[in-house]
């Protein structure tokens, strides 16, 4: 059940991750891939490379926000408007927070669950009706490494990636055998090269990460944005598709993530939280980290 002739709603499209996936996608030759996320010019400019690259792929650009109350239910009318009949999702529209939890304000917290969580539940119970009386659906979800323990000093962005991991292997018990697959992918660190980065602190923590306050820097095994664009688009390409090997819905990004996350599941969470933040604190920077808005 490829996704040769499926309709791919993929949010997130502006940047990073997003934008690589976008053509990983479109080479695997859906019917048609919607391109959304806040910045139109960014989508059109990716459009037109995709219509380039993949002639046969119609491209369709629907901007929405989905940090906005009601945003993904209104992105998801937007499509139905348009006549676009959206058989496979992506779901790959995220921010972070990095720094101490209580530096960020309230307001920062409502947007960024927004975004990485409430937009996955609505989009969802948009598409799943219709995607379970055909028995025919993908929808992919791109969870991250913080999603396994938590993380101090990315307190609420992990608990939302938790919560995308647990709603994602949920779902799969629930419609994985009625036709619609899930996937999901749990990327480490990526320096993708978008305001992620800034808000993550991953243009801090480029050269690694610290020990001993800082003063010995260890290198830190950095995905690339289009080695886990790959995986993903390959992963969503798969889902659904039987019998499956493994009975999991994740897909790791790479073996050295999924090494970490073994190793992880070894050590009590209290302990892994606390080495995780000994680890990552001198790059995160004291104050906030980043706006997270439009910078185009
Ligand atoms: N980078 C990493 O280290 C890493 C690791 C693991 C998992 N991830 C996950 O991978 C995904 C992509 O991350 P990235 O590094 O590629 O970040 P990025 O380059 O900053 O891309 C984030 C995407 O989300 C969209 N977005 C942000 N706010 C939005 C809003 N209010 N409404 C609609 N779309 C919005 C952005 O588009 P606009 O700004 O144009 O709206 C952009 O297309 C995220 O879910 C992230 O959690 C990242």
């Amino acid at each position: 059940m490829p996704l040769h002739g499926h309709t791919v709603l993929l949010t997130g499209a502006s940047s990073g991750i997003g934008s690589q996936l976008a053509l990983e996608i479109a080479r695997r030759k859906p019917k048609t891939l919607v391109l959304t996320a806040r910045r139109k010019q960014l989508l059109s400019t990716l459009a037109a490379e995709v219509k380039k690259e993949c002639p046969d792929v119609e491209c369709e650009v629907v901007v929405g926000d989905l940090g906005k109350p009601g945003g993904a239910k209104t992105l998801y009318e937007d499509c139905t408007k348009k006549g676009l009949d959206i058989t496979a999702l992506a779901l790959c529209a995220g921010i972070a927070k990095a720094g101490e939890f209580a530096s960020w304000p309230a307001e920062e917290y409502e947007t960024m669950t927004a975004i990485n969580l409430s937009s996955t539940f609505v989009l969802c119970r948009s598409v799943l009706p219709t995607m379970l009386e055909r028995r025919r659906g993908k929808i992919l979800f791109v969870a991250s490494q913080t999603a396994y323990a938590p993380v101090p000093l990315f307190a609420a962005y992990a608990a939302t990636k938790a919560a995308v991991l647990s709603f994602a292997e949920a779902l799969d018990a629930e419609v994985g055998h009625r036709g619609v697959g899930i996937a999901v992918v749990t990327p480490g660190g990526v320096a993708s090269g978008g305001n992620f980065d800034a808000t993550a602190g991953m243009n801090v923590t480029k050269l690694g990460l610290g020990l001993f306050g800082g003063r010995i820097l260890v290198p830190y095994p950095y995905e690339r944005s289009e080695d886990v664009a790959r995986a993903a688009a390959h992963a969503l390409d798969r889902a659904g598709d039987l019998p499956r090997l493994w009975p999991s819905p994740v897909q790791f990004t790479s073996s050295i993530t999924g090494a970490l996350t073994s190793f992880r599941g070894v050590l009590p969470r209290w302990l892994f939280a606390r080495l995780q933040g000994y680890v990552m604190a001198p790059g995160i920077p004291k104050s906030k980290g980043g706006s997270g808005e439009d910078t185009s």
